[in-house]
């Protein structure tokens, strides 16, 4: 019955074609696909959706032309905006770059995910190690192994993985699956662990979901009937490629994913006396019905299968968060959310110690990681994000800065300069390493600062990256934080008022003026708002050292991680030597006055400056 590929012509019967039961959409997606819909009829264009909310491409060129706009990483997304992530489940780490970046974020996950979501979390936390039976790469994957710390949980997808795993056969395991996987493969993997390990616990119910079960089992049902199984879905969809590879398992010679009717293997459909029909559970019902009538034209019978009947419903996905204001976030949260990102920046520009001296790279990351208020990387993110720039490009400001930050801080603490023990609630650099390191640290975390100003990385504007290295170059010089330095070691004999705010502008106020004028840049912000912004940072400048003093008299050493009644004991030059407590905190409050007049303009898009002007004066460590 058989006909040359090449002159495709009639069969002599017409064909029949076995529909498969069910097929098409689950639960999951119509929810996730209802969630964008919802969200551009209550919000309106444009809404953002991280990454494909499925994985058909017909699907997410409806919705782009609905007003939806698709990107892959929230970094790119306008901060404040309405974001859905996609129904295959996001790593946590998504869900708080997007908070920082102040997103409404709806998550489309499917139910199902977030049921293994919960599974892998509580076995981690149970203290077993989670074998994930999934498809390395595949976003589920990727979503479900950023639910715990990298390394709880290692991925398989064939026996050849398991053997290659490196874990002693007492270990306690646990396994879960990927909720699109083949269900026999899983079975065979299943047993293979529960073979190799003494302690395996495994998911209650299955994690492959209801939908991905019935869809293979109804194809597996009559494959071996079919001289050709068509499976209608897109080539990203990991669902459909599955339907695909169990037909052929099931015993039909031609199994073809299709994306449209247009890419009908014609030769093929037009030889086989029998066609199987199936769709992935996220290929919409146009695609299938367009297929169907084409093989309807060409004279094929269709017959529906029998199969079971789908009843699964989930609630509607929450979209509250579309009508509640673009969460400002407290302070505090902020201030965490950035703190972890800094961290995050500082390690990949400090790198790996590989092929360089350990003790200096050990150095350089007990300085600059896991400490410190980060107070002037908030501070350049909240300018930068007034004025335009990008929070990728605040971040690695935010870093530089924290480098040069922490080497002041090396050298401040040295035996030569203040003499310090303890800085963050550790001992200083030096009293860990020794003198020398702390040195070179401070060196080497300085020059790194302006490494990660000049990489293209931070702004693609050769210009701009030219004026970021100007500018720091001349707050950390004799102008700015080392001349400040200069004058609070060697003061004149009889400080005046002026003379210590001059010093306490540079050593302090140089490096935040820096932050502020770096958010200026990086938003190409000029002008009136420009010369605003410089006002604003000059005294705060000033009200951080201040309050550094203060702190000094007044503050807790467990709190402030660091000595205190270190300026009275050493016969300092200081804000409340000068001034006295009182006369320090009026002059703190005068500069608060000063910095949110400075800000008036900006209205009320300046509360985040306005909140750090507050936690300046008011702060305890
Ligand atoms: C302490 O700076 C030294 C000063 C320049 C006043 P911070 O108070 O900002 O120190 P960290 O970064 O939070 O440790
Ligand atoms: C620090 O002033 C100024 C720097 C440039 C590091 P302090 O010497 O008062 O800072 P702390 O009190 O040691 O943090
Ligand atoms: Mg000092
Ligand atoms: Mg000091
Ligand atoms: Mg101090």
């Amino acid at each position: 019955m058989n006909m040359p590929e090449a002159q495709p012509a009639s069969p002599a019967l017409p064909a029949r074609v076995l529909l498969a039961n069910p097929r098409g959409f689950c639960a999951g997606v119509r929810r996730a696909i209802e969630a964008v819909e919802g969200a551009l009829e209550r919000h309106g264009a444009p809404v953002y959706v991280r990454r494909a909310i499925v994985h058909n491409r017909d699907v997410v060129e409806r919705l782009e032309s609905l007003g939806a706009v698709f990107v892959q990483d929230v970094d790119t997304i306008p901060e404040g905006s309405v974001t859905i992530l996609s129904a295959h489940g996001s790593a946590r780490g998504v869900r708080q770059a997007a908070d920082s970046r102040g997103l409404r974020v709806v998550d489309a996950v499917c139910p199902l995910v977030a049921k293994v979501h919960a599974e892998v979390e509580a076995w981690y936390r149970a203290g077993r190690h989670v074998i994930l039976i999934g498809h390395a790469g595949h976003p589920e994957v990727i979503g479900t192994l950023g639910q715990v710390p990298a390394g709880a949980i290692s991925v398989i997808s064939q026996a050849g993985d398991l053997d290659r795993l490196d874990l002693p056969s007492n270990s306690a395991v646990s396994y879960a699956v990927q909720t699109t996987f083949a269900m026999r493969d899983a079975e065979t993997l299943i047993a293979a662990i529960e073979a190799r390990f003494a302690d395996v616990a495994g998911p209650r119910a299955s994690d492959i979901c209801y939908a991905t079960t019935n869809r293979q089992a109804a194809i597996e049902a009559i494959a071996a009937q079919c001289d050709l199984v068509l499976v209608v879905g897109d080539e990203m969809s990991s669902n459909a490629r599955r339907l695909v590879e169990v037909a052929k398992a099931a015993g039909c010679r031609e199994a073809v994913l299709i994306a449209s009717a247009a890419a009908l293997p014609m030769a093929k459909v037009l030889s086989a006396p029998t066609i199987g029909l199936t769709a992935a559970a996220s290929t919409p019902e146009s695609a299938i019905a367009q297929v169907c009538l084409t093989l309807r034209a060409l004279g094929c019978t269709l017959i529906e299968t029998a199969g079971s009947k789908e009843r699964v419903r989930f609630k509607p996905v929450d979209l509250d968060a579309l009508t509640r204001p673009a969460p400002a976030g407290s302070l505090d949260d902020r201030l965490a959310q950035l703190r972890r990102a800094i961290d995050t920046a500082l390690e990949s520009a400090i790198g790996p110690a590989r092929g360089r001296d350990r003790r200096l790279w050990e150095a350089m990351r007990y300085a600059a990681i896991g400490g410190g208020k980060r107070f002037r990387a908030l501070l350049v993110a909240a300018v930068s994000e007034l004025v335009g720039g990008t929070h990728a490009q605040a971040l690695r400001v935010g870093a530089a800065i924290e480098c040069v930050h922490a080497q002041s801080l090396i050298h401040d603490d040295l035996p030569c300069m203040d003499n310090d023990d303890l800085r963050r609630g550790r001992p200083t650099l030096h009293r860990k390493f020794d003198e020398a390191t702390a040195v070179l640290a401070g060196d080497a975390l300085l020059a790194l600062a302006f490494e990660i100003l000049a990489d293209e990385a931070t702004h693609p504007d050769a210009q701009v990256r030219a004026q970021l290295v100007l500018a720091l170059a001349r707050a950390v010089g004799q102008d700015g934080l080392a001349g400040g330095q200069m004058m609070d070691l060697y003061p004149p004999a009889r400080p005046s008022a002026q003379d210590l705010f001059e010093c306490e502008s540079r050593k302090t106020g140089a490096l935040i003026r820096f932050a502020v004028e770096a958010g200026a840049l990086l938003g190409r912000c000029s002008g009136e708002e420009r010369a605003r912004l410089l006002r604003f940072a000059e005294n705060l400048g000033l009200v951080f050292q201040i309050r550094d003093d203060m702190l000094d008299a007044i503050g807790n050493a467990a709190q402030l991680g660091k000595a205190v009644g270190k300026d009275a004991g050493a016969g300092r030059n200081s804000a409340t030597a000068l001034l006295g407590l009182e006369g320090a905190a009026d002059q703190a409050s005068r500069l608060e006055l000063a910095c949110n007049e400075a800000l008036d303009p900006f209205g009320a898009r300046a509360r985040p400056l306005r909140d750090l002007t507050r936690f300046a004066v008011q702060r305890m460590h």
